[in-house]
């Protein structure tokens, strides 16, 4: 999968699978949360047009057959071993003064995807169908005939693909695509491609690469991090944020030293990755998907380095969204250890914010205390000795000293 920008997993995660497992029945809780997540949809004028009728060949083997024999024969193949088949039905008039709803079938699909997103966020699988015989299953299940019947959804545990006909196998596993943004938003208007911001692609790079082979990749903790916080003699247990983990190599190696660290990043392949590495070298570490220009964490801290964040930001907004975060996040008296690209860095590629000592003062003019500035190094590569890079030691000041 190719996303274009960081979404919630539960989207990324979702798929229709055709491999359910025949013999798990989906429990009774979990089916109401899913219909009860349906039930929560929004709908034009508050009407919820939509109606369920629920089969589950554990509990009604005959309306679970039913629907099964009403399904395109294609369909058939696959969702004979589905435990439960749902059945939705729109009601095209507004029930509050007759009229045609002519969003009854919108707002019911928008029910069934909150439906199928429940299902997904609670383990199980779906798969929507529209291939079935609607007038057949209209009188088998004694549907009035003014419905409109839009969808059958197959839900339970997937299953082994191998069980499947090995006409469905290579869908199974084949890649799944979308077309690009540019192609389906318009920008303002008709026919103007929307392209998303280029600080949106993380998600993306992060699938696309693996780890070790990012260029901000490093195992460990840089030379002039780990100075750093040898001279600032933290005792056990002070508390650090690590910002923009990425592969959470920084946050185990801070674990390591006796910090108790939290590490966020706008990825969560980066921080699914950084979970693993951590559970591997046996290190607590408690990890965030966050965004620090919309973020939800919460707390203070005694340190957060950033290796890598605030040189992504280009817009004076953004730059001003990042340190007020980071304000807020760091005790009085608190260290900023942050390193950012150096403004003598001329690069092609790599992060758009470039900077000198100065930038920085201004930038953190307000609430900080610039300690130090070096110029540095980020990892070296097998090309050079990496991008040159600014190491700066800021402090958190304490209200009165503002
Ligand atoms: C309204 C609707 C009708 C569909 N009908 C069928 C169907 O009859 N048979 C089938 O195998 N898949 C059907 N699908 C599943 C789509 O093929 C599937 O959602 C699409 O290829 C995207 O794949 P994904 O859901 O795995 O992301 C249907 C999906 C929807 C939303």
């Amino acid at each position: 999968m190719n996303v274009q920008a960081p979404i919630e997993r539960l989207f990324a995660d979702r798929w229709s699978t055709r491999a359910f497992d025949p013999d798990k029945r989906v429990p009774a809780e979990l089916l109401a949360s899913c219909l009860e997540a349906a039930r929560w949809a929004p709908s034009c004028f508050g009407a919820e047009p939509w109606h369920y009728i629920v089969a589950d060949r554990f509990t009604a083997q005959a309306a679970w057959q039913r629907v099964l024999d009403a399904l395109a024969p294609k369909n058939q193949l696959w969702a004979e071993h589905a435990p439960v088949l749902i059945v939705a039905v729109a009601d095209p008039v507004f029930s509050h003064n007759g009229n045609p709803n002519r969003w009854a079938e919108y707002d019911t699909g928008q029910a069934t995807v909150c439906l199928t997103l429940q299902a997904e966020s609670l383990g199980l699988a779906c798969h929507q169908m529209g291939g079935f015989d609607a007038e057949t299953l209209k009188s088998a299940l004694t549907i009035p005939e003014a419905l409109q019947l839009m969808s059958v959804t197959a839900i339970g545990y997937a299953g082994d693909i191998k069980a499947l006909d090995t006409d469905f196998q290579p869908m199974e596993e084949a890649a799944r695509t979308r077309r690009s943004l540019a192609d389906t938003v318009h920008n303002g208007a008709w026919g103007t491609a929307y392209h998303p911001p280029a600080s949106a692609g993380w998600e993306a790079r992060y699938q696309e690469t693996s780890v070790e082979q990012l260029p901000w990749f490093h195992a460990g903790l840089d030379a002039d991090i780990s100075r750093a916080l040898d001279s600032l003699e933290l005792g056990d247990g002070a508390t650090a944020l690590d910002l923009g983990c990425g592969p959470g190599t920084q946050a185990v190696a801070l674990a390591k030293c006796g910090l108790s660290v939290t590490a966020s990043d706008v990825s969560w392949t980066a921080i699914a990755s950084a979970e693993r590495l951590a559970a591997a070298e046996h290190v607590r570490v408690d990890f965030h998907v966050d965004d620090v220009l919309h973020s939800k964490l919460t707390g203070q801290f005694d340190l957060i380095i950033d290796r890598g964040v605030f040189h992504c930001f280009a817009d004076a907004d953004d730059q001003q969204t990042y340190v007020s975060t980071l304000h807020q996040r760091l005790k009085p008296g608190a260290t900023l250890l942050l390193k950012c690209f150096h403004k003598q860095e001329t690069s092609e590629t790599g992060p758009p914010g470039r900077y000198e000592e100065s930038d920085i003062s201004r930038f953190f003019a307000d609430g900080f205390k610039l300690i130090e500035t070096q110029e540095s190094r980020f990892a070296p590569t097998a090309q050079d000795d990496g991008p040159k890079a600014l190491f700066c030691i800021l402090e958190r000041l304490i209200e009165e000293q503002q």
